[in-house]
């Protein structure tokens, strides 16, 4: 009889072997970024088992190494020193068994879970979809003792059946420790609301039930998918991607305490966490320098991707550095990024009465940090111009609306991707607003008053539209400084 893990080593040699025939034309083709992490070959998604193990950090993803659409979920994997440079390793978990939509089973795979390490194992955790007759989806986990070669448990599934607080949708296990015991929520819905389900563990294999941690209060989404509780300061954060019953269905976050004995997160504010299109199901680590680092899918589900043609889909944001500041979560992009940075320039202290081009400072891949004084500005609404064309046909435009207290990304005019407006609060505190953006080929990440707000979109200029103007409105506004870095 094939055991579990031939068939999963069958599985995976197949997708390694795609991979191997496939990446250096990939590699070649139009759009890739040049420092956002993606997969060798095919579909990405979610991030998934964002942990470190033996010092190096480990990114999963949900991946389909043989088309650029979605396809049965597998886990591609690679390592990182650094954040930065990442390693491409072979495929971590392929459909292989009646649990995950193996050989003969109907679809879906192994859908996104996380990963922690215990003793010498790194432990992947899991859902396992199978859309039959009776969809289903199921908790398993898989574990590695070198950090490259998974074996899937053999008594798998560790959690069969869906709870009588939630429904078949059930899914994306994030595990962490708390004091001596393995804690594991799930996403999943009941009665029109989101919910994220609590069960803990001695050993993550025998799990216990412990109730519902929290839920969508009416506003806030009717299925919570890629849910993340963790601690933060004296307190606890839950990160959530909600489907359906949103306003925009963007992922959030949520500020509130936590009670371990009772399995209940009481829940402060809501705050969006990215007012970009291109953000979803992001998911944290904490590192061994203590930091909570947060990567997300840089890309959405229903989008026009046009690298589709190209063979390939979908890239990580930049690891971002999460703190809190009461009831805020800044998120600040992980210093090691400085390591890509060249050719600085500084341009010190001007006035922008008109449209001012500045040209010379824009690099299309780029790490740009503006600081405007708005004490004096006259001016209703200011902003700038990316990646514009010499007649001003293409540009992608971010707008601070100082009356509508808003700060805007439009990418109507950004080539040849999804369309749209982005709109996020602008806070001023102080005389300044800062903006610190993050331009890779086809992407824009700009971060509001150090992270206070963020906002990820994805750009599809033609390759010469390269233009950096600043324009204002109504009035005059004070530049204090611009800085730049060629990445
Ligand atoms: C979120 C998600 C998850 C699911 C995975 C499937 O983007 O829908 O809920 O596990 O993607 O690929």
């Amino acid at each position: 009889m094939v055991k579990v893990n031939d068939r999963h080593i069958e599985a995976l040699e197949k997708a390694n072997q795609e991979i191997a025939q496939k990446k250096d034309v990939i590699k070649e083709s139009a759009y890739r970024l040049n420092y956002h992490f993606m997969a060798p070959t095919g579909w990405i998604n979610d991030p998934n088992g964002f942990s470190q193990y033996n010092g190096e950090y480990q990114l999963f993803y949900q991946y389909y190494p043989y088309d650029s659409k979605w396809g049965p979920m597998h886990w591609g994997h690679s390592k990182s020193k650094d954040l930065v440079y990442w390693e491409h390793l072979p495929v971590a978990l392929a459909p292989s068994e009646s649990y995950d939509s193996g050989e003969g089973v109907p679809g879906y795979g192994c859908f996104s879970g996380s990963a922690v390490v215990d003793g010498e194992e790194l432990v992947l955790i899991y859902t396992g979809h199978v859309d039959s007759n009776e969809p289903m989806q199921v908790q398993c986990i898989a574990t590695s003792k070198d950090g490259v070669a998974f074996e899937k448990y053999t008594q798998n599934p560790v959690v069969a059946n869906f709870p009588e607080d939630g429904s078949k949708d059930f899914r994306d296990p994030k595990v962490w420790k708390h004091e001596d015991k393995w804690y594991m929520i799930v996403g999943t819905k009941k009665d029109g609301k989101g919910k994220a389900v609590l069960y803990v563990s001695d050993d993550l294999r025998l799990w216990k039930y412990k109730g519902v941690a929290a839920e969508s209060d009416g506003t806030q989404g009717d299925m919570w998918e890629c849910p993340d509780l963790f601690p933060l300061n004296d307190t606890h954060v839950l990160i959530v991607s909600p489907m359906y019953g949103t306003q925009n269905e963007k992922p959030f976050y949520v500020v509130g305490d936590m009670d371990y004995d009772k399995g209940v997160f009481t829940q402060g504010t809501c705050t969006t966490l990215d007012y970009g299109f291109d953000f979803y199901a992001p998911q944290t680590l904490v590192d061994d320098k203590g930091r909570r680092i947060m990567i997300g899918w840089m890309e959405k589900w229903l989008t026009k991707m046009p690298s589709q043609e190209h063979g390939w889909a979908g890239a990580m944001t930049i690891p971002r550095e999460l703190i809190l500041e009461v009831d805020t979560l800044k998120q600040k992009p992980v210093v090691e990024l400085a390591d890509l940075r060249t050719d600085y320039k500084k341009l010190d202290a001007f006035e922008v009465a008109e449209k001012t081009t500045l040209n010379e400072l824009q690099e299309v891949v780029s790490e740009t940090i503006i600081d405007f004084n708005i004490s004096e500005t006259t001016a209703t609404q200011f902003g700038l111009e990316l990646r514009s064309s010499e007649d001003g046909s293409e540009k992608t435009v971010i707008l601070l609306d100082l009356k509508n207290k808003e700060i805007v990304m439009d990418r109507l005019l950004s080539g040849c991707g999804e369309k749209g407006i982005s709109k996020a609060p602008l806070v001023v505190k102080g005389i300044s607003v800062n903006l610190r953006i993050f331009m890779d080929t086809t992407s824009v990440e700009i971060f509001v008053n150090d992270g206070e707000q963020v906002i990820t979109n994805r750009i599809f200029p033609d390759a010469n539209s390269k233009l950096f103007n600043i324009f204002t409105q109504g009035g005059k506004v004070s530049v204090n400084s611009i800085e730049s870095w060629k990445l």
